[in-house]
């Protein structure tokens, strides 16, 4: 979590890193930062609580400079304040230092090396920059083997961005299991936690790995090991529409990012299926997977419900039996593993550290993994054996709904895959191709509906604190779900539940008026789901239907398209992305930026 940018070489740097925080504002908004250098004698460093536009109004014009480094932050350590908002400057006045990561050390650290060193934050980053800047002193070290001694004795992870104000020509960075690229541009250096920050400017980037530092000036980007050896790498070009991360006419990222939805998946339609309609992926991945014996999907949040989803595509038309683990648990209660395991990591960002941890131990053991990620190059996609890209351009919205349908779709392509390559009937009759191009159509009519949606928001929401989404398989899957949507940005709790479960304590908090969604798309559970809904009606709640369209009555609020039953959930999740959008908007709250959350959870 927390984003970070620095740029070398530009005059306009207070701009460009005031607008590359605008696009990490993502990855935290608690409190931001910049520190600014004109390599003249003068430097500004500013950093207050709150969202950026709260630090935007301390920036004056003389804030000018050509080197500066900037923060955007989701508290770990230390509660959103000024004092420990990013940029921190050492007890010395000489460097300005800020981190992304989490040190777990920094206790034992302070202890043994900073006595007498007055801190000014309850952060764990700070101990970095005091450290350096007390080795450099007291050891009589080199800006560069003081930050190198420093590297060597934390254990966590971070990525830092350091400027020396004695030496103001050089952009100090480093790397450990966060992400962190620079970006070449035309006269000037940019490095970011993510290339969307720098993609104006520049699509050459250099991506880091772990333990690596970096000595960046305007035209020169040295990359080192930590014992000084020069690490020669090629700069990659990322290709990016720099327009695709822009919000355009929408009030929130969040309505952009539901009204690309069948778009999405008519990409991944064009660029996962061959002429024949038939899936195409490398050949050795396929060839791989079709041996597994069991298949772990391994993700977390929104991506752990697209796992859920998915599980039914593997078993019903690969044969291979699925286990769905959410990462934060598998990391240390891993089950008992079958024989020929296969692992599936679905991450929207690929740097979700309880995913990254579980992929680092099964990688330790050799074992095969695929990662399903919206984003490339992110570690998740670097690390396991396989990756496939989700295709869904970005996701700014910290509530995810394009990304969570993508996986949706890509699992059932590469599971269609699975079972051509196992010879198995259901997978080679399914004709996926045809069904998925009727989901990007249904897609197309919801987002249509938005009107409708709204409306019912309002009379379902308005005065509500809790809700409660049921339905049964599928339904039950694309309950907890919504209910996640809704709890995210509308601060209501709701609840997913299995239709038949509510009874067994749960219904006891219905009483008048409590919202109940449900969801009736299965003809197989279709009337003991009716029954579900008629209990909670019997008890006062105000309930509200989302059915598939040959299993509707008059009743029902939302009708989705009639697709095959597994594939529904494409469909239903549609309608509940926008109620809870809508309910959001209902309490004035800021869609895009929920309370307390972050879309790049890179702490476990
Ligand atoms: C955070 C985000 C969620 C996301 C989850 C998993 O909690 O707020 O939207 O589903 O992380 O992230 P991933 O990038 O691994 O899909």
């Amino acid at each position: 979590m927390c984003g970070i940018v620095g740029t070398i070489g530009n005059p306009d740097t207070t701009n460009i890193l005031l607008s590359g925080l605008q696009k990490l504002s993502y990855r935290g908004y608690d409190s931001a930062g910049i520190y600014v250098n004109d390599q003249k004698g003068h430097d500004y460093l500013v950093k207050k609580s709150g969202k950026l536009a709260n630090l935007e109004k301390y920036i004056t014009p003389e804030m000018q400079g050509m080197v500066g480094l900037g923060h955007t932050r989701w508290a770990t350590h230390g509660e959103p304040s000024d004092a420990n908002a990013h940029p921190f400057k050492s007890y010395d006045g000489r460097y300005y230092m800020i981190h992304n990561g989490v040190i777990d050390n920094y206790q034992q650290l302070r202890d043994k090396y900073l006595q007498g060193i007055p801190l000014t934050s309850q952060t764990d980053s700070e101990i970095i920059v005091q450290m350096i800047a007390k080795f450099a002193h007291d050891d009589h070290l080199t800006t560069k083997d003081a930050l190198v001694k420093t590297l060597k004795l934390l254990d966590g992870s971070y990525s830092i961005i350091m400027v020396d104000s004695k030496d103001p020509e050089k952009l100090y960075v480093a790397k450990n299991q966060t992400p962190l690229l620079i970006g070449i541009a035309n006269g000037f250096t940019l490095v970011s936690s993510d290339v969307l920050a720098m993609i104006h400017y520049t699509n050459k980037f250099i991506e880091m790995r772990d333990k690596e530092i970096g000595i960046l000036t305007a035209d020169t980007q040295t990359i080192e090991d930590y014992d000084g050896n020069v690490i020669n790498v090629k700069p990659k070009t990322i290709k990016l529409d720099a327009n695709a991360a822009d919000k355009g006419a929408y009030p929130y990222y969040m309505l952009k990012e539901i009204d690309e939805e069948p778009v999405v998946i008519r990409r991944l339609l064009t660029n996962y299926l061959n002429q024949n309609g038939e899936p195409q992926f490398d050949a050795t991945l396929i060839q791989r997977f079709a041996q597994i014996d069991h298949l772990y999907i391994v993700a977390a949040g929104t991506s752990y419900h697209a796992g859920l989803v998915g599980k039914a595509f593997f078993e019903q038309w690969a044969n291979i039996p699925t286990s769905v683990l959410l990462a934060s648990e598998a990391g240390y209660h891993m089950p008992l593993l079958s024989a020929k395991p296969g692992f599936l990591f679905l991450s929207q960002s690929g740097e979700t550290a309880d995913s990254r941890l579980v992929l680092s131990e099964i990688n330790q053991q050799n074992m095969l993994s695929l990662t399903m990620t919206n984003v490339a190059n992110s570690t998740l996609a670097r690390e396991a054996t396989f990756s496939l890209d989700l295709l869904a351009g970005p996701e700014i919205a910290v509530a995810s709904t394009k990304a969570y349908t993508a996986q949706i779709a890509l699992e059932a392509i590469f599971a269609k895959a699975l079972g051509i390559a196992n010879n198995i009937t259901t997978a080679k009759e399914f004709p996926l191709k045809q069904q998925l191009s009727e989901v990007a159509n249904g897609m197309q009519t919801l987002v249509d509906q938005k009107d409708k949606i709204k409306q019912l928001a309002h009379d379902y929401f308005a005065d509500h604190q809790n809700a409660f989404y049921i339905g049964r398989g599928q339904d039950y899957y694309v309950s907890l779900e919504a209910a996640l949507k809704l709890k995210e940005i509308s601060y209501i709790h709701a609840e997913g539940f299995a239709a038949g479960e509510l009874k067994h304590g749960t219904i006891a908090l219905i009483e008048k008026g409590t919202p109940v969604v449900g969801f009736v798309t299965d003809p197989e559970t279709a009337l003991p789901m009716r029954s579900n809904v008629e209990e909670v009606i019997a008890r006062g709640a105000h309930t509200l239907t989302i059915a598939a369209k040959s299993l509707a009555d008059d009743t029902d609020a939302v009708i989705i398209p009639d697709v095959a039953t597994l594939l529904t959930p494409l469909l239903s999740v549609v309608p509940a992305q926008l109620l809870a959008y809508y309910a959001s908007l209902e309490r004035g709250l800021n869609v895009d930026q929920p309370r307390n959350l972050a879309k790049s959870v890179t702490v476990q």
